[in-house]
């Protein structure tokens, strides 16, 4: 039986939530005049654009309750927004929980909140269960939207509540959002993934792919627009499979055909699209647009056949550099990123020479490269042949030699071009500095001040610094 998603937002659920904000408010309220000083509230986010955009929507349920908003963990309300793509993630996330027990212990009306994809694995649980009792809340993927409603109930109680649920049921989008850049804003388009990659842990901890509906993507980017937002990055797990379960079945570039129109909208980024899925059509939207970015972010994954097919990857190397040659050539200004994982089961020299292959043909403007990392409940991490960890970290080397190479070299092009940049900071090294991105990615840094962010400059590419430019403006 298909299985079918709600793929609009639940106008009711939103104002129920409002109203547990609302109650949260006097909660937040009565401490603050208990302890004589207003409650601080700290986010602390891991992993990928989604879940820095969860993390806007906290935060700015937070800020509504009357929290005042610092970086500073040692706060009245700790949440940590947790990935589980890499082992690594969940080992940092448990030395920091590690480090909020000290600070819990100088103030024991503190409370610790955990949420994200760590949460959705079972045994990440059971390990906060047994081994970190002072943390307060535990909630997950599918039921972010009731936070309000969970902090409620943490202060109304002592002890740890844990709240996770296997899927999602509802699309749940309009409650309040305070955006780290004014700016710019990341925009969810679906949820979710259906691709199982064998060695990735997201459809599991992420749920069914699910789209949203067309026309509530827009009106959610029209008031974003309203509010001063200039640039937005649709997101997805694969975007260009965007609207299979919708009944228009509206595919992704007729999306950003519909998101072009916004008035005021200046620039449309995307992430991420999936190889095999990367149409003509694409193409075609992306050569008339005026709004998208000149960055496409490809993930390769591996560049050997072999590899990609038991990765579940539906492309060969062959496939992924027709794509990757032919959108070089028609679309010959956009910058091509990439993701690369090395020490997949079973990997050989032999497949490492294949990536470094395909890395040397397409020469990507940027790539990260990820050492495999073993995700329990994955097919790959049954499979036997495990790669020794020696071998892994001269294939390592070698593939992030090559790979800043190429990087290099494609920065090295834009030597003395006038660009457009988006001015999102200043610099965190030189204050009479700032610090912007080109349509394709590139980081410019030039003198200025902070009245510039938020601003589209036209600079003057200088000087070449490796991966980034020192530029003036024009
Ligand atoms: N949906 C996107 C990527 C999501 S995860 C895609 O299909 O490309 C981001 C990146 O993390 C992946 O591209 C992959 O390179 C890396 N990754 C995922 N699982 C991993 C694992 N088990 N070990 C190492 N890297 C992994
Ligand atoms: Fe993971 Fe593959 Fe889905 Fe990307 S497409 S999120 S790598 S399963
Ligand atoms: Fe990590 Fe979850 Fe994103 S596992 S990469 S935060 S979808």
């Amino acid at each position: 039986m298909r299985e079918v998603f709600e793929t609009k937002t639940d106008k009711e659920e939103v104002a129920r939530q409002l109203r547990f904000i609302e109650e949260g408010k006097q909660i937040v309220l009565n401490y603050s005049e208990q302890e004589g000083h207003p409650l601080t509230a700290c986010v602390v986010t891991f992993g990928c654009q989604m879940n820095a955009r969860d993390s806007e929507k906290i935060t700015g349920i937070l800020a509504n309750m009357g929290f005042h908003m610092t970086e500073s963990e040692e706060a009245d309300f700790v949440l940590y927004n947790t990935c589980s793509v890499r082992d690594n993630a969940n080992q940092k996330v448990y030395g920091k929980l590690g480090v909020l027990n000290t600070y819990k212990k100088r103030n024991p009306n503190m409370k610790i909140a955990l949420c994200g994809c760590m949460t959705q694995e079972e045994s990440v649980v059971e390990k906060i269960q047994n081994s970190y009792p002072f943390v307060d809340l535990v909630f997950g993927t599918h039921n972010l939207y009731k936070f309000p409603e969970y902090f409620v109930y943490m202060m109304k109680r002592d002890g740890m509540f844990i709240d996770i649920w296997e899927s999602a049921t509802k699309i749940v989008e309009d409650l309040p959002v305070i955006r780290k850049y004014p700016f710019k804003s990341g925009v969810n388009i679906m949820f979710g993934c259906d691709k199982f990659c064998t060695y990735c842990i997201v459809p599991y901890v992420r749920g069914r792919e699910r789209s949203r509906e067309p026309e509530e993507i827009i009106c959610e980017i029209e008031k974003l627009v309203s509010d001063g937002v200039k640039e937005v990055m649709l997101l997805g797990q694969n975007v260009n499979s965007y609207g299979k379960n919708l009944e228009s079945k509206t595919k992704f570039p007729e999306l950003l055909r519909m998101v072009e129109k916004i008035d005021g909208l200046e620039r449309i980024r995307f992430m991420t699209p999936y190889p095999s899925d990367f149409d003509d059509d694409m193409i075609a939207v992306m050569k008339e647009s005026k709004k998208i970015c000149k960055h496409i972010h490809l993930p390769l994954q591996s560049g050997s056949s072999r590899i990609l097919k038991r990765m579940n990857r539906r492309y060969t190397k062959e496939e992924f550099l027709d794509l990757a040659l032919k959108l070089r050539r028609e679309l010959p200004d956009v910058a091509i990123t990439t993701d690369i994982i090395v020490g997949f089961p079973g990997e050989t020299k032999e497949d490492i020479d294949e990536t470094l292959d395909v890395i040397r043909k397409v020469c990507f403007d940027n790539a990260f490269t990820f050492i495999y990392s073993k995700r329990t409940g994955t097919p790959a991490a049954s499979m036997p042949d495990q790669v020794a960890e020696e071998n892994i970290k001269v294939w390592f080397d070698e593939v992030l030699a090559l790979v800043q190479n190429c990087a290099k070299e494609r920065t090295a092009l834009l030597q003395g071009q006038i660009a457009d940049v988006l001015v999102e900071d200043v610099n965190s090294h030189d204050a009479s500095l700032v610090t912007g991105r080109m349509s394709n990615n590139t980081l410019v840094h030039f003198p200025g001040d902070k009245s510039l962010i938020g601003e589209i400059v036209t600079v003057k590419l200088e000087e070449c610094k490796g991966f980034y430019y020192l530029g003036k403006q024009l």
